[in-house]
């Protein structure tokens, strides 16, 4: 705590009332989704679990909806579906980062939070802010409780970054492996090509650089953001968030990426081989910068932002004061050599009223019953190969026709218009509508399309449109 936290604490709690009254007026607030108590959010940061308790930091910009400077907000659960609003845990105060705390992630080791995120600061005049002006320091901060800091301090300094590299640089994930702890940070070099720098450390406190993680790629975007990297059965996964990548047909059409190589570690050489091509993690309009942890009971999960930075589309919920949310947490799964993402089952505590249909729909399938804003949605097909349309929330469909699935919006999507999966069968259509959010999972977590959606109120019809065996199950949450 210093002067300037003082000062930052007054600017926020001076304007924070104001805007929790127009936040409170907002019909589009999410009901099972964790959204900021004002203003902005962006990625998820620190994620973890420890003695029971899962944190879920946050990049947070408490008074502006629109993004300013950004903090660490904080919220804990002891079941990943109840969240409670901590004390904002992260302030952008030091000489290191009082321009931004930007993201990062918890190592936890021997009873202490170890987390490492960049610190922000941008020297005034003439920069673009690329190449010149920006410093994009690493910190390493250390708390007993996840609550409370214990100490923070600049372990690269932004003038100690190797040669070659812009002046981006940021997002450290800390792995340890053989007795050595390792660091990822996602970079840009001045060749605008994206990358991976790791360094290598004995105590968490001294870092030096030893490579790259994987050799420059011609076709991988500028900038790569958010690196991850995980073994999960037996596979190596490098996830990361690369901007700058080039629409393919119906892949990768958002503004920026987040996904994964699956391929092999050498840990000797420090370097990943992919086997596999790239993988986009989410085929919808709203999603970025996703981090995994492990929690206490082995699981790999993974949460990301539902939202994207840049976006031309406008999300109405600004005039309420507020924007953005995280998707809902999911549990990566390896099966059959495939990444799989799923729902966890703790959502189901949240299920009431069900509703079931088992049979034969000729055409229009509609029933009085079936509807809703706020549920989950689980659709089992018998003929997997069979044309099949879900209208829901006003005017959003999603359709399965020759071999090709669409999500597609109407007004009620504010600019998002439509996005598409090639697939040659569908199986199952799990869908979670919250009051401004789809996320629908295909065939048992192959698939996730993620997408805010703006409906007015009452538009809570669903109407199914084929011609086959369906069983249809529907909760409110
Ligand atoms: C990803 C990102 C990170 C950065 C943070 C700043 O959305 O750009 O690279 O640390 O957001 O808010």
């Amino acid at each position: 705590m210093n002067e300037l936290t003082e000062e930052l604490k007054e600017i926020i709690q001076s304007a924070q009332p104001a805007l929790k009254e127009k936040v409170a007026q907002d019909k589009w607030r999410l009901g099972f989704h964790q959204q900021p108590p004002t203003g902005w959010l962006n990625d998820p940061n620190g994620v973890c679990q420890v003695d029971g308790v899962y944190h879920l930091y946050y990049q947070y910009s408490p008074i502006q909806p629109e993004k300013g400077l950004v903090y660490w907000g904080h919220k804990t659960s002891t079941d990943l579906v109840n969240f409670e609003d901590q004390e904002i845990f992260l302030y952008p105060d030091q000489p290191f980062d009082c321009h931004g705390v930007y993201s990062g992630t918890t190592f936890y080791k021997d009873g202490i939070y170890h987390i490492f995120y960049t610190g922000n600061v941008k020297h005034e005049g003439d920069h673009d802010y690329d190449f010149s002006g920006r410093e994009q320091n690493t910190i390493h901060l250390t708390s007993k409780d996840g609550f409370t800091i214990e100490s923070r301090e600049a372990v690269i300094s932004y003038n100690d970054y190797p040669e070659g590299f812009s002046q981006h640089i940021r997002d450290p994930k800390i792995i340890e492996k053989n007795g050595h702890f390792y660091m990822l940070l996602g970079g840009r070099t001045i060749e605008n090509k994206g990358a991976v720098l790791v360094y290598e450390s004995q105590d968490l406190a001294k870092w030096s650089y030893k490579g790259l993680m994987l050799d420059e790629r011609e076709d991988m975007g500028y900038m790569w953001e958010c690196p991850d990297f995980f073994t999960l059965n037996g596979e190596d996964i490098f996830l990361f968030s690369p901007q700058g990548l080039e629409q393919q047909k119906y892949e990768l059409a958002n503004i920026y990426q987040s996904g994964y190589f699956i391929g092999e570690m050498e840990w000797d050489s420090i370097t990943f081989t992919p086997t596999h091509s790239f993988v986009e993690l989410d085929r919808g309009f709203d999603f970025y910068a996703p981090q995994t942890f492990e929690d206490e009971s082995g699981r790999r999960i993974l949460w990301g932002w539902m939202g994207l930075p840049d976006i031309e589309y406008e999300n109405p919920t600004v005039q309420y004061g507020w924007q953005h949310a995280m998707t809902m947490p999911r549990e990566l799964m390896i099966e059959n050599g495939k990444l799989k993402q799923k729902p966890l089952p703790e959502y189901q505590t949240l299920r009431k009223e069900e509703y079931t249909f088992e049979g034969e729909i000729n055409g229009k399938f509609r029933d009085e019953e079936l509807k809703g804003e706020v549920y989950e949605l689980l659709i089992n097909k018998e003929d997997s190969t069979a044309s099949l349309t879900v209208n829901l929330r006003q005017d959003t469909a999603l359709t399965f026709d020759g071999g090709v699935l669409t999500l597609k919006h109407g007004t009620s999507g504010y600019g998002r218009a439509e996005r598409s999966i090639e697939l040659k069968s569908i199986e199952q259509l799990h869908i979670f509508s919250d009051t401004s959010s789809l996320e629908v999972f295909v065939n048992d977590g192959e698939y996730v399309m993620t997408t805010r959606v703006y409906p007015e109120e009452g538009e809570n019809k669903i109407v199914i449109l084929g011609n086959e065996v369906l069983k249809i199950q529907k909760w409110n949450l």
